[in-house]
């Protein structure tokens, strides 16, 4: 009778269809299995709990913090690597040091009101590099470098110094 017996074998181009359809599922359940760890984890860095991680804006390999020799591990380096905050931000003697350092490196780029010329504007709403929207990514573009003619300051001041000029230059924004 017809209808019956062995159904004929799947045309050859479905069944390669349906092989490389599992295969993709079978795939992407592994990348989520292999990604969720670091998923978590970047979940639980942004509720503060865990100190920040400090990367390059160049190559985003970590960066090695060491201090420059006779720089000192002040207590308000300590508080930002804990926290990934500026503490000095608002204080009126850490912010006329960083006034100091601004005019002498920073404005002949970036302009005396931060407005920008060689280097972009410190004070519009948009920075082109959206680390600089954190204390921490701030700090790694001050320390590490970024592209062009943003050299890295690492020879010309310490990591405490990088926080204060940092926190000067929050106060250019109105
Ligand atoms: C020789 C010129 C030059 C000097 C000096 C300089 N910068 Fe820059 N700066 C740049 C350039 C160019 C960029 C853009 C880099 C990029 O996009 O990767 C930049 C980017 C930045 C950014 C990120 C802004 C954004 O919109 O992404 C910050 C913050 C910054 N500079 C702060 C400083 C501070 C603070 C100093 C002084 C300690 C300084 N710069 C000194 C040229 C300079």
């Amino acid at each position: 009778m017809r209808g019956q017996g062995i159904a004929p074998p799947p045309h050859p181009r479905f069944s390669i269809f349906v092989l490389s359809l599992t295969d993709m599922i079978s795939r992407s359940l592994w990348l989520v299995a292999a990604l969720a760890p670091a998923l978590l984890g970047s979940g639980a860095g942004l509720t503060g709990a865990a100190p920040p991680e400090f990367r390059s804006a160049l190559t985003n390999a970590p960066l090695d913090l060491a201090l420059r020799p006779g720089d000192q591990l002040s207590e308000g380096l300590k508080q930002f690597y804990a926290s990934g905050r500026n503490p000095y931000v608002g204080r009126a003697e850490a912010l006329a040091r960083g006034k100091e350092l601004y005019e002498e490196i920073c404005q002949a780029c970036h302009m005396p009101d931060g407005s920008g010329r060689i280097g972009p504007s410190l004070i519009d709403d948009l920075y082109i590099n959206p680390r600089a929207n954190t204390d921490v990514g701030m700090f790694e573009i001050l320390f590490g470098g970024a592209f062009g003619a943003m050299r890295s300051v690492y020879d010309r001041m310490s990591q405490d110094e990088m926080l204060k000029v940092l926190a000067y230059v929050r106060t250019l924004k109105k």
